[in-house]
């Protein structure tokens, strides 16, 4: 592959590589030559895409360590002096958020602060790519779609996290001139991610998996609730983008010299409701038994980000329409459910689909 010529042989620490985008992301990395090097927990959920992918053998290195230990990550970034960073660990969900939310701030405002500082403190890195959300706006529900420059907020702790972390960032990028420092610090802003290798709780996707595999009802709290949904590889591709920019040193030569906010999603045609999903689901799939129920917890009705800055300045558009990635996503599980021995190479055959379309 030609793409990404800068990620070849680069040294890239990856946080959250245990995870769901986290495994996706080194599988792709992989093939573009990268030397990856993990830091996370091990995997939280059973089955994961870390073990079912076989994640370990594409790593130079792993270490597990938890993110907002300040002197373990600083001390363990200064001895394995990555070219770059990227980073996804992280306390991703909203419903959780509620019944932890120090928890949550902890892992990804203090978190994201010491990996920031062991990068300010490690002259061999270039740059960092920090993943944070479409759910860093403040959302009135307008149903407009939020550009970078939208104001930030956050309507539970999981949002208000990834907002409070943004904000960190912009810290950091006005910092680095008093500190004498040139590094990029990116920020990645996606949608709802779906594809294979998602096993986390409170996620429709995930959840509506188990309920076939396992022949359990699922619980629908939102079915009119609409999200930018786009597979996990229309993501990284974005994320690596942001990668060979900052390796290659493009970034640098920029007006944002210190790195900028992008807007990762899908077109708004692919921003539907809960309910479509699941009708898709079910010709992709199999139909599950549905019951719903509505949440006691806030959840946005609309979320839609408008991502032209990244088509205009990087060349970046999704691959997939939400019909495609669902319809991988689908294949995905099936394979799960029919031959599990076969998902590393799915996974590997997907990837290279994806980036032979692009
Ligand atoms: N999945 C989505 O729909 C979505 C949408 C927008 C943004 N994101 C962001 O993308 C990133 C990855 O999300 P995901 O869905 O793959 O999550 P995931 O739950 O599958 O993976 C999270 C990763 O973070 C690691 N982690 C969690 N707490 C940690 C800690 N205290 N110390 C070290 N590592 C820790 C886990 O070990 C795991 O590797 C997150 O930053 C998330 O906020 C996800």
């Amino acid at each position: 592959m030609t793409l990404f010529p800068a990620l070849k042989d680069a040294n890239i620490l990856v946080t959250g590589h245990s995870g769901f985008t986290g495994g996706w992301v080194c599988h792709v990395l992989k093939q573009f030559g990268a030397q990856i090097h993990g830091l996370a927990l091990p995997p939280l959920t059973h089955p994961s895409m870390f073990d079912l992918t076989k994640v370990e053998t594409l790593l130079t290195s792993q270490k597990w360590i938890d993110i907002a230990h300040d002197k373990a990550v600083l001390d363990h970034v200064a001895d394995l002096k990555p070219d770059a960073i990227l980073h996804l660990a992280a306390q991703p969900l909203v419903l959780p958020s509620y019944a932890d939310p120090i928890g949550t701030f902890r892992t990804n405002v203090l978190g994201t602060v010491n990996l920031l500082e062991a990068a300010r403190k490690t002259a061999s890195v270039k740059g960092i790519v920090v993943i944070t959300t479409d759910k860093v706006y403040a959302n009135s529900e307008s149903g407009l779609p939020f550009n970078e420059g939208a104001r930030l907020g956050g309507h539970d702790p999981y949002s208000a996290s990834k907002a409070a972390a943004e904000m960190a960032i912009d810290g950091y990028r006005l910092s680095l001139p008093s500190w004498r420092r040139q590094m990029v610090i990116d920020t990645a802003r996606g949608g709802n991610i779906i594809g294979g290798g998602d096993w986390s709780e409170h996620r429709l996707i995930p959840d509506y998996a188990r309920a076939i595999l396992n022949n359990k009802p699922i619980t629908i709290r939102n079915p009119r609730a609409s999200r930018p949904w786009q597979h996990v590889l229309c993501l990284v591709h974005g994320y690596l983008i942001l990668l060979d920019r900052i390796l290659s040193g493009e970034t640098a030569q920029t007006a944002k010299s210190h790195g900028e906010a992008w807007n990762f999603g899908p077109a708004a045609t692919d921003c539907v409701p809960v309910q479509t999903v699941l009708e898709k689901l079910a010709c992709y799939w199999s139909p599950a038994d549905l019951t719903f129920e509505r949440g006691e917890q806030y959840e946005a009705k609309n979320l839609m980000i408008n991502s032209s800055k990244a088509a205009q300045h990087l060349g970046w558009r999704p691959a997939y329409s939400f019909d495609e990635s669902l319809a991988l996503t689908a294949q995905w599980y099936k394979t799960y459910q029919l031959n599990p021995d076969d998902l590393q190479a799915l996974t590997e055959t997907q990837l290279i689909q994806y980036f032979e379309k692009i």
